[in-house]
């Protein structure tokens, strides 16, 4: 099953190249999909709705990452928040790290606060959070 599966995506695929040959770009969006999919997964799992994850990320963390995790925003400049779509950005840190500077929030090296922790959210919610962290990757 599984393997008639793959065949029929690299079929589609293959449909979809000869229709329009904006190859890199049907790469991107497969690429794009695949990693929403798989943080609505790791959502789903973790019992939180996406809307809600959504909604906590916009009150609590855009200020600094931005609602596209790039951090092109006047606090994150002033905070060197680093842009969450970068693969080597994302490769610095392990989702358990992750997990931590978000309960119990991250200084600098001369231990002025980058983030605060974040408070009246469940352990479920921060996962969640984590996921919706990662899903900026590129
Ligand atoms: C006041 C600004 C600010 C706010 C608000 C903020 N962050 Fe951050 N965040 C930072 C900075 C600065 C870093 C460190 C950047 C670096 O060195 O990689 C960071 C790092 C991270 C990391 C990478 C893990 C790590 O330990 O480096 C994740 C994931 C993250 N933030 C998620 C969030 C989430 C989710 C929220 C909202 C609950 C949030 N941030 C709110 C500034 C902020």
């Amino acid at each position: 099953m599984p393997m008639i599966h793959a065949m029929k995506l690299s079929g589609a695929e293959g449909t979809a190249r000869k229709r329009n040959d904006s190859k890199p770009k049907t790469k991107t969006d497969m690429k794009n999909l695949t990693s929403i999919l798989a943080a609505a997964l790791a959502l789903s799992l973790a019992g939180v709705q996406a809307a809600d994850v959504k909604e906590l990320f916009e009150k609590n963390c855009t200020k600094c990452h931005g609602a596209d995790g790039k951090a092109d925003t006047k606090m994150g400049k002033k905070t060197g928040t680093k842009d969450l779509t970068d693969p080597k950005v994302q490769a610095e840190f392990t989702d358990a790290q992750a997990f931590k500077t978000i309960k119990e929030g991250r200084k600098d090296k001369e231990d002025k606060v980058q983030m605060k922790p974040l408070e009246g959210v469940t352990d479920d919610e921060i996962k969640a959070l984590v996921a919706y962290s990662r899903s900026f990757k590129k």
